[in-house]
């Protein structure tokens, strides 16, 4: 029975998040460079994204790039940048043929330029799509993000737009850069690292986390679908006993 037969199409998670980890060592295991890695990542983008959408996934959100990859050798930064561009380009017909809409999360200002620019074009370009979100998130923190809203709504108090005791869990969502996508119902990270990165520290709260040693650019459809065969294991409870979700279940 192939993999995808074995997943309960009515029991998908809504969006899934993913760090793409392993490029680096995928490329030195095979004597080239880091960024040979990065490039074939990029397949491993289009496998993943071609695996959500084909089981209606609704929404897939890809840590591309953190706050702390800017302290990188600075030609491995350059080439990561040059390679979204190309990528972008390269992707922006799929994305009209799929119904995808592209989004970003990040504190996008701090792109060089022409990434900026090719990054925000096929924002404009797919922002009717509405089949899918795929969500890059870039240059981005989860603490910078958590800075970034406590100033947002610090600034509301201030203008007398917001009361303190209106500031609740769904005022602190509502700044965030996730704002607008489901809750993250699971976390994957290639790789063999079990940590986060300072990644959606808020919007993991209740994720299911699933660690592969599969190193990105390795990653297929078949990777994603186990994923998702493992998450459909899982009895989230959310605080309750077990007992009562199958009562609530049936
Ligand atoms: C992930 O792969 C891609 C980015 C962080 C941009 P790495 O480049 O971190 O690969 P490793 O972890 O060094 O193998
Ligand atoms: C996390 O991977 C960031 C991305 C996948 C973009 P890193 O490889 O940068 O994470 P650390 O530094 O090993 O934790
Ligand atoms: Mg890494």
């Amino acid at each position: 029975m192939d993999l995808i037969d074995q997943i309960d199409i009515n029991k998908l998670p809504n969006h899934v998040a993913v760090i793409m980890d392993g490029n680096g060592r995928w490329a030195q295991s095979q004597g080239k460079a880091r960024v040979f890695g990065h490039k074939n990542g990029v397949n491993a983008v289009r496998e993943t994204l071609k695996a959500a959408s084909k089981l209606g996934i609704k929404a897939l959100t890809l840590y591309a790039f953190s706050t702390e990859n800017w302290n990188r050798p600075k030609a491995e930064v350059d080439t990561l940048m040059k390679l979204l561009s190309s990528a972008l380009k390269k992707e922006l017909k799929t994305f009209q043929k799929n119904n995808i809409k592209l989004n970003a999360i990040g504190n996008l200002s701090t792109l060089p330029e022409k990434a900026f620019q090719d990054l925000n074009e096929v924002i404009e370009k797919t922002k009717n799509n509405d089949q899918f979100t795929l969500t890059l998130a870039l240059s981005y923190g989860s603490r910078e993000e958590i800075v970034k809203a406590v100033q947002n709504i610090s600034k509301k108090v201030v203008n007398n737009e917001l009361k303190i005791e209106e500031i609740d869990e769904n005022i602190i969502n509502n700044h965030l850069y996730t704002f607008s996508l489901p809750e993250v119902d699971l976390l994957i990270r290639t790789s063999g690292e079990k940590r986060i990165s300072n990644f959606l520290l808020w919007q993991i709260a209740y994720s299911e986390f699933y660690f592969t040693e599969t190193l990105w650019p390795d990653f297929k459809k078949d990777d994603f679908y186990r994923a998702i065969i493992e998450y459909q294991k899982r009895e989230r409870r959310f605080g309750k006993t077990s007992e009562q979700i199958k009562t609530i279940d049936r």
